[in-house]
């Protein structure tokens, strides 16, 4: 769905590249959460994706096809972007601010504002927030526009740039259960970046551990994060004994475990 092939950027003006020889495949369907410490490149990964950032060399496909010949706002109307501050347009209302992004893609305005206010509730706001200006909203009210917006267009892929990062610990729970509840009922490829480890190993199936210049340290399902760190930075950054996942005996067997109760994994 996208696949980043040997892919490298160093900004003007810089010393060393943010990305080097970066490669891999996000699958259809899945949600892959790219984690590592600030400054690690994770952004610019995300901003190949819809050509934000350019490549020096490498390739980005999405849905097979190189980005750099795909027209690039064909390429972003097709792309959902939750950005890592929210993004919002602080002169126009909450409502408009999700509605154009339907028309730009050629939704009639009628019909962009009936689904920005079922987007409102999809995220869990009340439809009356619409009519307030970005500027009157809380961070997590504020947060979820974003992901309403990175999603009214219907795309198939959607890219999330730390969506959480500003706002409080529960408001931050809530918001991940959104994501969580989300992912159950749309069949879409989500592919979202964030500094925080519990997070990735919560929402993440497929999980990209990155250490600087977006050199990969492991890839994996959450729970082989814990059961097989492939090195010492892996099992320093996921914490010793895994702070998202733990490990459970039921009815004899040893089970990895999220915090949502649910079973990860089986250790043999
Ligand atoms: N527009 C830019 N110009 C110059 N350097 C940049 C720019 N954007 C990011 N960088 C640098 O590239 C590296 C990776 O940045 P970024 O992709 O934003 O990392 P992350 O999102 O993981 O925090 C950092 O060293 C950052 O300072
Ligand atoms: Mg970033």
């Amino acid at each position: 769905m996208i696949e980043f092939d040997r892919v490298t950027r160093t900004y003007p003006g810089s010393a060393h590249p943010a990305v080097e020889g970066f490669s891999h495949r996000v699958e259809p369907g899945s949600t892959t959460v790219f984690v590592g410490p600030s400054g690690c490149g994770k952004t610019t990964l995300l901003r190949m994706v819809n050509r934000m950032v350019p490549v020096d060399s490498g390739t980005v496909r999405v849905r097979g096809e190189d980005v750099a010949s795909v027209d690039p706002v064909r390429l972003r109307r097709s792309i959902g972007y939750v950005m890592q501050h929210s993004g919002l347009m602080p002169h126009r209302t909450v409502l408009d601010n999700i509605a154009d992004v339907a028309k730009l893609s050629g939704t009639p305005r009628k019909v962009a504002r009936e689904r920005a206010e079922e987007l409102l509730r999809l995220v869990g706001l009340d439809p009356d927030l619409g009519k307030r200006y970005p500027a009157e909203l809380s961070g997590g009210q504020a947060q979820r526009v974003g992901v309403a917006r990175g999603l009214v267009a219907d795309p198939d892929i959607l890219l999330m740039d730390e969506p959480f990062g500003a706002v409080d610990p529960v408001v931050r729970r809530g918001l991940q259960e959104e994501i969580l509840a989300l992912q159950e009922r749309m069949a879409k490829t989500i592919l979202m970046v964030t500094h925080d480890i519990d997070e990735a190993f919560l929402l993440g199936d497929t999980v990209v551990l990155l250490g600087e210049q977006a050199r990969i340290e492991q890839v994996g399902a959450p729970e082989e994060f814990l059961t097989a760190p492939a090195n010492e930075r892996v099992r320093e950054f996921t914490g010793a004994e895994g702070r998202a996942l733990r490990v459970e005996t039921r009815d004899g067997r040893e089970l990895v475990v999220d915090r949502r109760g649910r079973v990860r994994g089986v250790l043999e």
